[in-house]
């Protein structure tokens, strides 16, 4: 069978084919229970083996032997045949892939647990299948190390699959979670200079047979929490997430879907702040009474004086281009307020400047209202109440919504009281939701 012949076997759904094009040298093939994410790295390895680095070494991981062997191998042998190559099995597992040039390319197979294997090993490439479900990064950093020898110019990459952990867990910090100030990118799939995240539902592979997501949905342990992370590869919440509801498809909307709107009001709600970050976020209400959180400044080391680099100038800068018509600042601090009133006086725009309404509980619990209707709109039925939504240029706003988490206690067991972290931006948002009617 001609090479070109071997590649027409395999037709890429959408969500591969993007993650195949990517340019990125790190990629994450951030995907679902049966998404493709084995078959896609399947030929990303006979495609390095063949076309980009014929004639060198590459390697192919996963956490467990029996996840190499029943899940990769196995695809391999399903997808390539087998006049390409010959396998060996047994502790130094390889695969011998014959290119069209005469070029003999080897692969190696280990397992994680063997990583140290690895360890005077050149290699062009790697594939690690199920990274997602190792806990620490080490043999992610190893596989990393060993990419040294390759084609000459071509990129020496490194393709992960696996679905979406918590945002905690090691791969969404290396990759991040979603685009914020250093991502670019979208719901689907975001990047920075050298990795990219390509994400991927389930119901993304057109070559499942129709009934395999149904009868996972229908299954006894399958929450609507379990299916969100593993079906639809949406990051799972942290332990004691406060805003549990929050979820970036839902809340985080395009920027420019914001722009030139009209508003019925809009309030700018302040939460101070100086070796912690302080927030000053714009907060607008439509005509329908749901809340837009349109712009946010968030900033650290920033005193409450009316200096260049002062909080005071944001505000009358706010007030001039967002029509900001009061603010609800943290009542903890008189001393602040009464500088911002008199700095926008002496600006000439002199604007209410009140004490909000601190109450953690009540705060939490109006926001956590707005952003179950927001998600329970979806469903055309639901005649609904006031939502709340974030524009996608808020990046610490869209961070604190979810890694605002609830504190333990000594005894392991998770408290009410948020902890006082990542809730900077969270606490000015529970004071605009104060100063609305719930
Ligand atoms: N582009 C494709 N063309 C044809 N079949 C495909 C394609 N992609 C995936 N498949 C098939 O879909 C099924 C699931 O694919 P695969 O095993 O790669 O998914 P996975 O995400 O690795 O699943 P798991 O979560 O079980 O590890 C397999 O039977 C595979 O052969
Ligand atoms: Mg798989």
């Amino acid at each position: 069978m001609a090479f070109e012949d071997i590649f027409a076997t395999y037709t890429p759904s959408p969500r591969q084919e993007a993650f195949h094009a990517d340019p990125r040298p790190r990629r994450w093939y951030c995907a679902g229970y049966g998404s493709g994410k084995t078959t896609a790295s399947v030929w990303e390895a006979f495609c390095n083996a063949i076309i980009h680095h014929p004639g060198y070494t590459g390697i192919v991981c996963a956490p467990t032997f029996p996840l190499l062997w029943q899940g990769w191998v196995a695809e391999w042998k399903r997808q390539i045949p087998s006049a390409c190559y010959r396998i060996r099995e047994g502790s130094d597992a390889r695969i011998w892939v014959y290119g069209p040039g005469g070029q003999v390319s080897e692969i190696l197979l280990r397992s994680t647990l063997s990583a140290a294997s690895l360890e005077a090993v050149n290699a062009a490439w790697a594939v690690f299948d199920e990274a997602t479900r190792e806990r620490d990064p080490e043999p992610y950093r190893v596989l990393l190390g060993r990419l040294r020898r390759g084609n000459p110019g071509h990129q020496r990459g490194l393709v992960l699959t696996g679905p979406p952990m918590t945002r905690r867990h090691w791969t969404a910090t290396e990759f991040g979670a979603g685009t914020d100030a250093t991502h670019e990118g979208d719901a689907m799939a975001w990047h920075d200079a050298l990795q990219a995240v390509i994400r991927a539902r389930t119901r993304d592979n057109p070559h499942l047979p129709e009934s395999y997501e149904r009868e996972i949905r229908a299954r006894p342990g399958a929450t609507k929490a379990w299916c969100a992370q593993w079906l639809d590869a949406m990051f799972g919440s942290i332990e004691g997430q406060v805003y549990e509801a929050f979820s970036r498809d839902v809340h985080v909307l395009p920027h420019a879907s914001l722009v030139g709107r009209v508003w019925r009001s809009v309030i700018c709600p302040v939460d101070w702040g100086w070796s912690n970050p302080g927030a000053m976020l714009v907060l607008c209400e439509d005509g329908h009474g749901d809340l837009y959180v349109t712009h946010e400044e968030y900033h650290r080391g920033k005193t409450v004086t009316d200096t260049p680099d002062g909080w005071v100038p944001i505000g009358v800068r706010l007030v001039k281009e967002h029509r900001v018509k009061s603010f609800h600042c943290d009542p903890s601090s008189p001393g602040h307020m009464e500088t911002l009133a008199r700095g926008l006086r002496v600006a000439k725009v002199s604007r209410l400047v009140l004490p909000a309404d601190n109450d953690t509980g009540e705060g939490i619990r109006r926001v956590s209202a707005r952003l179950e209707w927001a998600a329970a709109r979806e469903d055309p039925l639901v005649i609904g109440r006031p939502a709340l939504y974030v524009s996608d240029r808020c990046h610490n706003t869209i961070a604190e919504f979810e890694g605002y988490a609830r504190r333990r206690e000594r005894d392991g067991a998770i408290s009410e009281a948020p902890e006082k972290r990542n809730d900077h931006a969270m606490d000015a948002l529970r004071y605009g939701a104060m100063a609305f009617a719930a």
